[in-house]
């Protein structure tokens, strides 16, 4: 069993980018791996704004990272590029704080303009903080996310289907980092 951070960083407090994650969230518990969810808006506003590295939240926020054999990263594109709220987290962790994880980028957008945003914008600095393994992610259209009156969330067909993909390739690519540390001791 592998541990998995799944974060979510839009701001928003009705975030479909949240809902996506903690969807997919449950896929992954019903692989077999044990998943925290992280809304990085939960976070102290002024730790992050701050840069206190020192608040508990931080710190607390900080050991998830350092716990966790993977990572789903999900933003909703701003800008053309990921979440300032994201990378106000990303700044606060050390340098190398994804060395030996996996990672899965997602993020949610209102155009297809921005498709690439995964790729251009967010995997180099995921890449920089040292990721061991970044899998193919995928960027899901707002309007694709639906959420029903009870809470239901619908994803239509066809990136339902790319995204269930791309989240069990992050899942077979734990199953063999975890296989590769057990036989390496
Ligand atoms: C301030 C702001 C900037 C945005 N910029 C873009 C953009 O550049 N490209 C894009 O495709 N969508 C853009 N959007 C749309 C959001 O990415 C999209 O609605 C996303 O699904 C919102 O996710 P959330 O509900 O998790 O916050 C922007 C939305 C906001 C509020």
């Amino acid at each position: 069993m592998s541990t998995v951070l799944s974060v979510s960083g839009s701001p928003s407090a009705t975030s479909r980018t949240a809902r996506l994650l903690r969807h997919l969230d449950d896929r992954l518990v019903a692989q077999g791996h044990e998943v925290i969810p992280l809304d990085v808006r939960t976070l102290p506003a002024e730790a992050l704004l701050g840069a206190d590295f020192r608040h508990p939240a931080i710190v607390e926020a900080t050991a998830l990272f350092e716990r966790a054999d993977g990572l789903v990263i999900g933003t909703p594109v701003y800008k053309a590029a990921y979440s300032g709220l994201l990378k106000s987290l990303l700044d606060l962790l050390p340098q190398y704080a994804l060395v030996g994880k996996t990672v899965l980028p997602l993020a949610t957008g209102g155009t297809t303009a921005h498709v690439l945003a995964i790729d251009y914008a967010l995997r180099p600095v995921l890449s920089s903080m040292g990721a061991a393994h970044i899998v193919p992610g995928w960027f899901t259209l707002d309007k694709d996310i639906a959420v029903g009156d009870d809470g239901t969330l619908t994803v239509a067909p066809g990136s339902a289907e790319a995204l269930a993909q791309v989240t069990d390739q992050f899942s077979a690519a734990l199953g063999g980092r975890t296989t590769l540390l057990a036989a390496t001791g």
